[in-house]
């Protein structure tokens, strides 16, 4: 039986412009955007959007759900993740899929695959994290790209662990590139890094407060100029995950003047928190231990003009959780076991709206662009990121005069803190549709379990 919804009265926001207008929703597509006389529908579920934004779901393309890291594993798996993202205003993620110690890449990414099937309650993608390039790892490419998971990527830190040395990003990159897949770069000189957070080991300078210190931005903007040159070599485009600081931004623009195909994303956390949260006493500045660490002002400053000027394309979360209690398990006398990340899929939407857009500092239509329509661009989600007819109906109804306030306490994230906590924001998140369903209402998920897609996603 065919479904019709109508979402009347609203404004309807994409990248490319804004208008007052209906969204009529056909079996989970949008059909049309326009004015619809409702009696002339037929059986048609109208809803009054009045007053309202009309948003695209958001698209967060840098997720950490259910994965191992550093002796532990994200606090988030596939079932409370995506309901946080949807609560958010998030209905489409691409998550990292990360290479398990011994196993195959394949191997790997069918372990991430049964993890999420079956739980996910958004649609979802991944990207495949080469962590140790085996004999014969990148003849596995192109089934992992023809399978719909066309971006790969690698670590320049974490030595000893997860980290690739430049020899195997060369390679990872120019395989990937050969079969029309993109990589993926944690920029950072992780060989510096463990040098300084040695040192301050040595003079007893354990507390999670030196995780900053041990990360100066120079260790990313190094890493980033190695990247891009690397990345000339292997003839293969680039695209810079959670990059913090005023010189990497620089480095991608002067790269991309010069029409190199690279591109680059910041994070919620970077654009909004002060690094001054490393100086809180005692174990609280565990809560941002998360890498690259924050910065200082003028790096913020440069990374929203980077988003304006489009040398930066993308706004993720970096969503990569865990409770401040894990945290103190592992890393209580040692910054450097600290697991490396903190939550944020659940607030970057309405995060970046209230900063970027009722702070002037983004239009409206950009603020779309970076949340949903450039990353499900970049990404190969087609069908994800607008709302136009053919579209996949993820919709997000916004309140331009409601408010949010942030807390742990009412989050769905499955986390004890939140870097956020008692921020009040003007927006509200009303609903979020689904491919046409609605799946959250005023900050609850209302939709059926596990009813999430993963998206193969075509290649460059
Ligand atoms: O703090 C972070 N980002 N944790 C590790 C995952 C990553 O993206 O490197
Ligand atoms: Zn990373
Ligand atoms: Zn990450």
């Amino acid at each position: 039986m065919t479904t019709k919804l109508l979402l009347s009265g609203g404004r309807v926001v994409n990248a490319s412009g804004s208008t007052d207008a209906d969204v009529l929703v056909l079996d989970g597509r949008i059909e049309a955007v326009g004015r619809f006389d409702p009696a002339a529908l037929g059986e048609v579920e109208r809803v009054d959007v009045s007053g309202k934004l009309l948003l695209p779901g958001g698209v967060d393309v840098h997720t950490h759900l259910d994965s191992p890291m550093m002796g532990t594993v994200t606090s988030d798996d596939f079932a409370s993740g995506t309901r946080a993202a949807a609560c958010g205003g998030t209905t489409t993620l691409v998550d990292f899929a990360m290479q398990t110690p011994g196993s195959t890449l394949q191997d790997s990414l069918a372990a991430h695959h049964a993890k999420a099937a079956g739980k996910a309650v958004v649609d979802y993608g991944f990207h495949m994290c080469v962590t140790d390039l085996y004999d014969g790892a990148t003849k596995e490419f192109p089934e992992i790209i023809g399978s719909g998971v066309s971006s790969f990527k690698v670590f320049m830190a974490y030595r000893g662990t997860i980290m690739l040395h430049d020899g195997d990003m060369f390679e990872v990159l120019r395989t990937s590139a050969a079969h029309g897949g993109q990589v993926c770069v944690h920029a950072e000189n992780g060989d510096v890094i463990d040098r300084l957070a040695a040192d301050l080991v040595t003079a007893g300078r354990t507390g999670p407060g030196s995780h900053e210190i041990a990360r100066p931005p120079a260790t990313e903007v190094e890493a980033v100029h190695r990247a891009i040159r690397i990345a000339r070599m292997a003839d293969a485009p680039l695209y810079f995950v959670h990059l913090s600081t005023e010189g990497a931004v620089e480095a991608v623009a002067d790269a991309r003047s010069r029409d190199w195909a690279v591109a680059g994303e910041t994070c919620t956390h970077y654009l909004t928190l002060d690094r001054s949260l490393y100086d809180a006493p005692g174990f609280e500045a565990a809560k941002v231990v998360l890498t690259p660490p924050l910065r200082e002002q003028h790096h913020r400053e440069a990374l929203w003009r980077g988003l304006r000027a489009g040398s930066l394309g993308v706004v993720s979360s970096d969503h990569c959780p865990f409770c401040l209690e894990e945290k103190r398990r592992l890393g209580e006398h040692d910054f450097r076991a600290i697991p490396n990340g903190g939550p944020g899929v659940e607030h970057r939407f309405i995060v970046l709206y209230a900063q970027g857009v009722r702070e002037g500092r983004l239009s409206l239509e950009k603020f779309v662009d970076l949340v949903a329509t450039a990353p499900a661009r970049q990404f190969g989600l087609a069908g994800k990121g607008a709302i136009v007819p053919g579209a996949d109906a993820d919709i997000v109804v916004l309140d331009p005069d409601g408010t949010t306030t942030i807390s742990a306490a009412t989050q769905n994230q499955r986390m004890d803190y939140t870097p956020y906590e008692g921020w009040e924001l003007p927006g509200v998140i009303e609903a979020v549709y689904s491919r046409g369903d609605l799946v959250a209402r005023a900050g609850r998920y209302v939709g059926a379990e596990g009813r999430g897609r993963f998206l193969a996603r075509r290649t460059a």
